[in-house]
């Protein structure tokens, strides 16, 4: 496995290279969810490629930018053991030189959910997104459920941009108590990631009350949101059920809705959701 941290060794490698490629790009501390990913760009694809780079521009200030988790060599000896062809790790000043002032806004997508909670965050994520598949030049980029807007984004981006690739969205891979993964997770004590497993269970009793007929996405919103009332030092952000597509807030359940939440539990801000069908 190559490991590279300059962008003209990562695109000699891929000139050299035959066959389609997959791509999954991370921000590291990595857990089974992205290796699900990378398992998958494995058997879509001949060969497999992650980033790891903590994207300095989607951070909004006062977020975790400096504490966010890192844990470089224990990721490459797992993407290694996966068999990854090459990894590429980034530094800031190669990615975003003096002078760089381009960024890219997907327009509406990106305005609900975590884009009102986190102005600028989606317009770094799509610009970065950009960066690396203009770099990588991946034939599948693998993306995961667990992040359902940036999905959203993300696609909304390679339409309008005629990006030549497939994106590829797997499945949120969850604990035995169902608290999706997470890097993020770190941040939690036992005690809070015990109980952090209620907003997963508010997503499945949303999805409960669209199976036994509900249509009304207020009274599921409602239902969720009392659960919150059990642990009052839990601050829900928003609970919202939207549009798959278009994420547009829904006043009735009909045909697939996406059910999705922010809860801040301590200082740590927690997302999930979960699609419904009726
Ligand atoms: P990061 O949070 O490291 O996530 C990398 C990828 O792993 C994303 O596609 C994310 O949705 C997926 N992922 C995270 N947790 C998952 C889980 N429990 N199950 C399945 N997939 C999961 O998302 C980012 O990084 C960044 O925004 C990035 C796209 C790399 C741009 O900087």
């Amino acid at each position: 496995m190559n490991v590279f941290s300059s962008i003209a060794d990562v695109r000699a490698a891929r000139a050299s290279m035959t066959g389609t490629l997959g791509f999954v790009p991370t921000m590291g501390f990595l857990h089974e969810g992205h290796l699900s990913l990378v398992r998958r760009a494995k058997a879509e694809c001949d060969a497999a490629a992650v980033s790891i780079f903590i994207n300095p521009t989607q951070f909004v200030a006062g977020e975790d930018l400096d504490r966010y988790p890192r844990a470089l060599e224990r990721d490459l000896a797992l993407l290694r053991e996966a068999g990854v062809a090459f990894v590429f790790t980034p530094q800031a000043q190669d990615m975003y030189p003096p002078g760089f002032a381009t960024s890219i806004d997907v327009g509406p997508v990106a305005f609900p959910l975590e884009g009102a909670s986190r102005p600028g965050h989606f317009s770094g994520v799509a610009t970065v997104v950009t960066k690396l598949f203009n770099i990588v030049q991946p034939t599948k980029a693998f993306f995961g459920q667990k992040d359902a807007q940036q999905c959203a984004v993300i696609r909304r981006l390679v339409t309008d941009l005629n990006m030549p690739l497939d994106v590829i969205i797997c499945d949120t891979v969850r604990n035995e108590s169902g608290l999706a993964l997470s890097s993020r997770n770190a941040y939690l004590d036992e005690d809070e990631r015990h109980r952090a497993s209620l907003l997963h269970a508010a997503l499945q009793t949303a999805k409960e009350y669209v199976g036994k007929g509900e249509r009304n996405a207020e009274t599921v919103r409602r239902t969720m949101r009392d659960m919150f009332a059990r642990e009052p030092d839990f601050i829900v952000d928003y609970i919202s059920i939207a549009d798959p597509i278009s994420l547009a807030e829904l006043d009735r359940i009909e045909n697939e809705a996406l059910v999705s939440l922010a809860v801040r539990v301590g200082t740590t801000r927690l997302i999930d959701n979960m699609l419904v069908r009726t």
